[in-house]
């Protein structure tokens, strides 16, 4: 088919793109600007993801793959057209859906002159009722044409998690596929795009796909703020969350608990915004939600316990020299958006800490927040070895390896996520962690 794909350099946007042009389909790709259309027609992603460079590597050269500026030649010119474009917060929480109803007008007037049948496809994160309230009424007052009539409508959400996203979506078999559709006929032209993926397929109504998107994140984000209410209470009553989490497992209704990992937090671009959104608009229907609530008010409070549990250990913070390790919201990714980290270093900061910190991908992320007002690193132990004391913030594998804390002067380590077996580590430490109770002298 030949698909056009709106929003194309941001995060969602080009890993579809990428990833239908790989599946043989002809791609335009479409971006906003001429500098980030340019970089990627030289094969360099804006986004740091695995095997995404390559990828895009292959189909340009493949000539599948065009990246463009221009959105109306590439419309007229494509079976489906999917909206790839941001939803950000606004500062109620509420969602901005500006540049879903700015794109449905370009590609309604884009339709105008067309005959053909085409379907248009939301795939950005939008609240239930945004395509049939917002989305249809656009493309049909700008294109002075008929939804169902002279072309179909999907909502097709994405579940792609940031460091796995070319997997997530070449191979989405854990996730499966969800086609929301307006009639029958937009959702069987969805359905041969993704027939030949090895994945159930769901196919629905518009506004259930929509909501099937936050549901998903929603629990998910429900379950770190319960594993994190749960290992805050182990921390007070002298139970090592580990344990807990294990007998929890061990349940088949709760299994393998992918979600149950205690730490800092959840971070991100799509938990706590999918969250918030869903808050606003759970409020303005008039419905209470206190789960959802509670969600980001457990998330919001937890990187301050790993602030109080570094207090705890090395004193008031003036004068002391903190070295963190980790600053991305998960590992596998260079993103920082509300990375927990943030707020943990504005905590030593505030306090008078020098901090010193690492990450593999995100340190130039980093510094277009924190400025000068902290020391990037290259190494970890750059980071801790003279520091009183050491702060894991996110769980890169590379932290597990006892061998990194062997410099340590201080040889004083705070866990956030629970990443080294402090069995491990050679004689001399001091082992603390979150959803842990006591401290360990190996
Ligand atoms: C998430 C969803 O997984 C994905 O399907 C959706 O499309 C986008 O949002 P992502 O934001 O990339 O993906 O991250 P994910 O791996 O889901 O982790 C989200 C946050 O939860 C991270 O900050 C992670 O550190 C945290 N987390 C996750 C925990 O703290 N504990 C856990 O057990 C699991």
């Amino acid at each position: 088919m030949k698909i056009t794909i709106v929003g194309g350099t941001g995060y969602v946007g080009l890993n579809t793109a990428v990833g239908l042009a790989s599946k043989g389909h002809l791609v335009f790709c479409v971006g906003r600007t001429r500098e980030k259309v340019e970089r990627i027609s030289r094969g360099i992603p804006i986004i740091y993801e695995d095997r995404l460079d390559e990828m895009l590597k292959s189909v340009l050269k493949k000539e599948k793959f065009i990246p463009t500026t221009d959105l109306t030649g590439s419309v007229q010119k494509s079976d489906v057209i999917f909206i790839c474009v941001g939803t950000p917060s606004r500062q109620d929480g509420s969602i901005d859906l500006t540049q879903v109803e700015e794109t449905a007008k370009k590609i309604g007037k884009a339709l105008i002159g067309r005959k053909e049948y085409c379907v248009v496809t939301v795939k950005s994160t939008v609240i239930p009722g945004t395509t049939e309230k917002l989305v249809i009424p656009t493309l049909e007052r700008f294109s002075k044409k008929m939804a169902g009539k002279n072309f179909g409508v999907c909502m097709n959400p994405e579940f792609l998690r940031e460091g796995h996203a070319v997997k997530d979506f070449l191979f989405p078999k854990d996730q499966g596929i969800v086609v929301g559709e307006f009639d029958r006929k937009s959702g069987d032209v969805l359905y041969e795009i993704y027939k030949d993926f090895d994945a159930k397929i769901l196919r629905t109504d518009l506004r259930a796909a929509e909501m099937i998107k936050y549901a998903r994140n929603s629990y998910l984000a429900k379950d770190v703020s319960f594993a994190n209410e749960i290992s805050n209470i182990c921390q007070e009553i002298g139970v090592d969350y580990l344990d807990v989490k294990r007998g929890m497992e061990m349940d088949s209704r709760i299994g393998t608990g992918r979600f149950l990992s205690a730490g800092v937090g959840f971070g991100g671009s799509c938990f706590p915004k999918d969250v918030k959104a869903l808050v606003a608009k759970a409020k303005e229907i008039g419905t209470k939600p206190k789960m959802l609530k509670a969600t980001l008010e457990v998330n919001d409070a937890q990187p301050s316990k790993l602030i109080e549990l570094t207090k705890q250990v090395v004193g008031q913070f003036r004068g002391k020299k903190i070295g963190v390790l980790g600053l991305a919201f998960k590992p596998g990714t260079d993103d920082l958006r509300e990375a927990p980290a943030i707020k943990v270093i504005n905590g030593f900061l505030l306090e008078g800490a020098e901090v010193f910190a690492y990450d593999p991908k995100a340190l130039d992320n980093a510094r277009k927040i924190f400025g000068n007002k902290i020391v990037y690193v290259s190494n970890a132990e750059q980071a801790i070895t003279s520091a009183d004391a050491c702060v894991i913030v996110t769980e890169w594998p590379e932290f597990a390896d006892p061998r990194l804390y062997s410099k340590m002067r201080s040889k004083i380590i705070i866990d956030g996520r629970r990443v080294l077996d402090p069995e491990l580590l050679p004689a001399g430490f001091t082992y603390h962690a979150i959803g842990f109770p006591r401290s360990i002298e190996t």
